[in-house]
């Protein structure tokens, strides 16, 4: 059978999604513990990159030294069961929350990690908020119940009341902290009692069938009865697990555990691979490709600069929509009309980088990238498609970037492009003058671009302030009237890295002045890509 045969049954096998949560909840420990449950690795401890979403700056900063290993984790593919499961981490710092937001439009779930003892946090409020824009399917882990948290009926209603998401127990914890005995399985009527004692392997801790099993009195005591009151009281008042309701973004089945403990993530991923969404739809400007279409197509969600020091390469990070991808096949990069021969696209099986045979939709392959791919551009087989609803944001932050030795010039503006590029800042050069201004979402990335220029480019440069306040891309259909807007704001006008008109203004006042003064033109605060 060919690839392209093939595409339609592999679509279906994969699983691709995210996990959202607030610092400190245990992403990293979670995902390492599916990498362990998926057989990717052997025992707990190897995944590179832990702390990556550290706050400060400078651990930020160390991290870049093992860039190398600790970014391929970026992506992560492991099989489970039958399925193919395709992880994409998402940076966990606030201010890279543009490239999160990216990551969210390539998935089709999502995992919520939510720490028992602190419930909904602030970051989570922002990740839901995105999930909910396309009513993406979330799976919530409530974790550390190893350790005295919140009560479990207080943090579903919290979920409930601050996320507006119905919570339906799939598993229910017996005690927590010192108490901490294991889980109830709703759907399977089966008690998993907890090991605390696993040495970072998976152990299978005793199964018990049936909750008016005796076996539960004789293990579990007072507990039992207790664990029976709760669950004749969520089986009355709760959410019973809908898929369907699931599938459409309306009710999150929960499920409670401990993650440095390997425990109650194998319920979840079990789960996971039988209810989460294949692949799905996606829309283009034109139409709406189908993930079992034929034909190959894909989507660039993410530019990743020099991901290894020694090879200085770009990575583009194309998730496949449809169709099959296959090693040295032409493809056709929408945006510029050309084709072009894929040789050597990137795998992440198991967080190696390794080289892509065959890609099928769901799974991300890394395209080596010499300056002619952006965020958002298509791929396909031919067809003149595009694929929508990948944004843009407008920066809120903006700095001039003053070289220390003019005559590294052209390495400066090298450095801001391919940086910018990747989408967590952007690079503006107005009309008149020779600026090179660098808007951001938050202050940190001008630290990281600076450290990034000295190390990745030899540069030495500072972020000076500037007199912009805010900025909107500029559209009108009238080319007349962009081109009198144009002359005659040429000041405050300045081309992004991509070529797009954008209007820096000096200040929210002028901004508002300026749309008033131009009713034609449009002033927009995200640009499609
Ligand atoms: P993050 O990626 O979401 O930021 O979280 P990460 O997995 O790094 O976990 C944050 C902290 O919570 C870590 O502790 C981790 O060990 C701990 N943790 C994760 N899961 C559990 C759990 O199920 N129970 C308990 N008790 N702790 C958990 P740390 O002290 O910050 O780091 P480390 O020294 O353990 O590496």
């Amino acid at each position: 059978m060919t690839a392209r045969d093939d595409a339609p049954t592999q679509a279906q096998r994969r699983r691709t999604f995210a996990i959202i949560s607030h610092p400190d909840a245990g992403k990293t420990t979670v995902t390492e513990k599916l990498l362990l449950f998926g057989g990717a690795i052997q025992l707990a401890g190897t995944v590179k990159g832990r702390k990556s979403n550290r706050h400060a700056t400078s651990d930020w900063m160390e991290l870049e030294k093992e860039r190398g290993i600790s970014v391929t984790s970026s992506v992560m593919q492991f099989p489970y069961r039958d399925r193919m499961v395709n992880l994409l981490d998402t940076p966990g710092h606030e201010d890279f929350s543009e490239d999160t937001y990216r990551t969210l439009t390539a998935v089709d779930s999502a995992l919520m990690v939510i720490d028992a003892a602190k419930g909904v946090e602030e970051r989570t409020i922002k990740l839901m908020e995105v999930c909910r824009l396309r009513s993406t399917p979330i799976m919530t882990f409530m974790n550390k119940l190893d350790r005295e948290g919140r009560d479990p009926m207080d943090l579903m209603d919290e979920v409930e009341r601050i996320l507006q998401i119905r919570c339906a127990p799939v598993t229910w914890p017996i005690g927590m902290g010192k108490r901490f005995r294991g889980v109830f399985n709703l759907l399977d009527d089966q008690v998993h009692l907890y090991d605390a004692n696993h040495q970072g392997a998976i152990a299978q801790g005793e199964i018990i069938q049936g909750l008016d099993n005796p076996r539960l009195d004789e293990v579990l005591g007072d507990q039992a009865d207790e664990l029976r009151g709760e669950i004749e009281l969520l089986q009355a008042a709760g959410n019973a697990f809908d898929v369907a309701a699931y599938r459409r973004g309306a009710l999150t089945p929960v499920f409670f555990g401990s993650a440095i403990n390997n425990f109650g993530l194998q319920e979840l991923l079990d789960r996971f691979v039988e209810h989460a969404p294949p692949p799905q739809p996606r829309e283009t400007a034109t139409r709406t490709v189908e993930a079992s279409e034929g034909t190959f197509t894909g989507f660039v969600f993410k530019i990743q600069a020099n991901m290894d020091p020694n090879h200085r390469d770009r990575i583009a990070f194309m998730r496949v929509c449809s169709g099959a991808f296959e090693k040295g096949m032409k493809i056709r990069h929408v945006r510029i009309g050309k084709d072009v021969k894929i040789a050597n696209a990137i795998t992440f099986l198991a967080s190696d980088r390794d080289h892509v045979e065959t890609a099928y939709p769901g799974d991300i392959i890394g395209l080596h990238n010499h300056g002619t791919i952006q965020i958002g551009d298509t791929f396909s087989q031919g067809e003149a498609l595009k694929f929508a609803g990948i944004p843009n944001f407008a920066p809120e932050l903006f700095r001039r970037a003053v070289l220390k030795d003019p005559m590294r010039m052209k390495a400066l503006q090298k450095g801001l492009v391919e940086l910018c590029e990747e989408g967590a800042s952007q690079l503006f050069r107005p009309l008149t003058g020779n600026d090179l201004i660098v808007g951001a979402v938050g202050a940190l990335q001008f630290d990281v671009v600076a450290f990034r220029l000295r190390h990745e480019y030899g540069v030495e440069c500072l972020f000076e302030p500037v007199a912009v306040s805010t900025a909107r891309w500029v559209y009108c259909t009238d080319e007349k009237m962009l081109a009198r807007f144009r002359d005659r704001q040429a000041e405050n006008l300045a081309e992004d890295v991509s070529g797009a008109l954008t209007y820096i203004a000096p200040s929210r006042v002028n901004l508002q002045l300026t749309e008033e003064r131009w009713p034609d033109i449009e002033f927009s605060a995200t640009r499609e890509h």
